[in-house]
């Protein structure tokens, strides 16, 4: 016997073994129910005792090796056939899950996309701007509510330094620097010393919008401004301007759109008026040029701003403006494809 388990030592150690076959062969070969292990252990116990000590020692080596050989193959093969997985070139790849933009960035590109076509380029000025440039220049008088603290965040060490309030900061910085032809759009956020709410936030988007050249009248604005609303909201838009007050405009305007929910026959959204707000505008007040040395005798223009947010909320029917920055995903990724 002792002769026969030396011979299956042999076979164990040299037995060269590749694949799942091969390895469930020798499975039920040694290890099984009626495998030569149970058989030889069986064989074992009838043994003459003088015999049992050396036998047994040889038939116990056996039993290890064969039991290790087959836990270390088996771990290896499913090892090497995982690998061949990663290695298939055919599989189907993993979906890449795309981001989508955000509304208030489809909204911006949208207004931007509609006032390029008609040859408004875009301009972008700093956040972090002066009083001259959001107040002074924009003829504010120096007691104007609108300084107020309650409405500016300004800096403590130096209350010349301030986050501008409005987008129209930035037509003082490019009528500084250049000259009439002036045709821009103006993109970026504002910040407000506003309590938080549904429809209040301490920062919002604004685009203003400038023309400036010789002879623009108020039907310039009013024509281009009835091109956007109708570009933004549809073919079917109205527009109404209400006069309003500006200190950089005059005459100033509030702009109306017939209401989209209800085509102007009035509903709760828009109160049973028929009409929504939009947007402010004007035609630019001669000290604002004067303020950037732009000859008001030569030239004039039109200005207006709006604010994204709003816009937002129209075309969207978003009545919280604060899903607008608190990143969840699942409000995020409802805009995809949307416009
Ligand atoms: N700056 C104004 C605001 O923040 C919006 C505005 C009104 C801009 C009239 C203009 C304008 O250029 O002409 O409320």
């Amino acid at each position: 016997m002792k002769e026969q388990i030396e011979q299956l030592l042999y076979k164990v150690r040299n037995s060269e073994i590749t694949t799942y076959e091969q390895l469930e062969e020798f499975r039920s070969e040694f290890l099984s129910k009626k495998g030569l292990l149970n058989e030889l252990f069986d064989q074992f116990k009838q043994l003459p005792k003088e015999q049992k000590k050396d036998v047994g020692q040889i038939l116990n080596i056996l039993k290890q090796e064969v039991t290790e050989k087959y836990e270390q193959l088996s771990k290896q093969l499913k090892r090497e056939l995982k690998q061949i997985e990663y290695n298939d070139l055919t599989r189907p790849s993993e979906p890449i899950q795309l981001g989508s933009r955000h509304p208030i960035s489809i909204v911006r590109n949208e207004i931007i996309n509609i006032f390029q076509r008609i040859g408004f380029i875009v301009s972008e000025g700093p956040e972090i701007e002066d009083d001259w440039h959001v107040f002074t220049a924009l003829n504010f008088p120096q007691d104007h509510p609108a300084r107020d603290m309650q409405d500016t965040f300004f800096i403590r060490r130096n209350p010349d330094i301030l986050l501008r309030t409005h987008t129209s900061s930035v037509q003082i910085r490019i009528m500084e620097t250049q000259q009439p032809p002036i045709r821009i759009i103006m993109p970026g956020r504002v910040y407000r010393n506003e309590a938080i709410s549904a429809r209040a936030h301490c920062f919002f988007h604004q685009v203003e919008g400038l023309y400036i050249d010789k002879k623009v009248s108020f039907a310039d604005l009013k024509q281009t401004l009835l091109y956007f609303a109708r570009e933004m909201f549809g073919k079917e838009t109205q527009i109404r301007l209400r006069p309003s007050f500006f200190p950089f405009t005059e005459p100033s305007a509030e702009m109306d759109i017939s209401c989209n929910l209800c085509g102007g026959k009035g509903c709760a959204f828009c109160k049973y008026t028929g009409w929504v707000e939009i947007l402010g505008c004007g035609m630019v007040d001669p000290n604002v040029l004067e303020n950037c040395n732009i000859s008001a005798k030569e030239y004039s223009g039109f200005a207006f701003g709006l604010g994204i947010e709003r816009i937002t909320n129209l075309k969207f029917r978003v009545n919280d403006i604060r899903l607008f920055s608190e990143n969840d995903i699942r409000f995020l990724k409802q805009f995809t494809s949307a416009i």
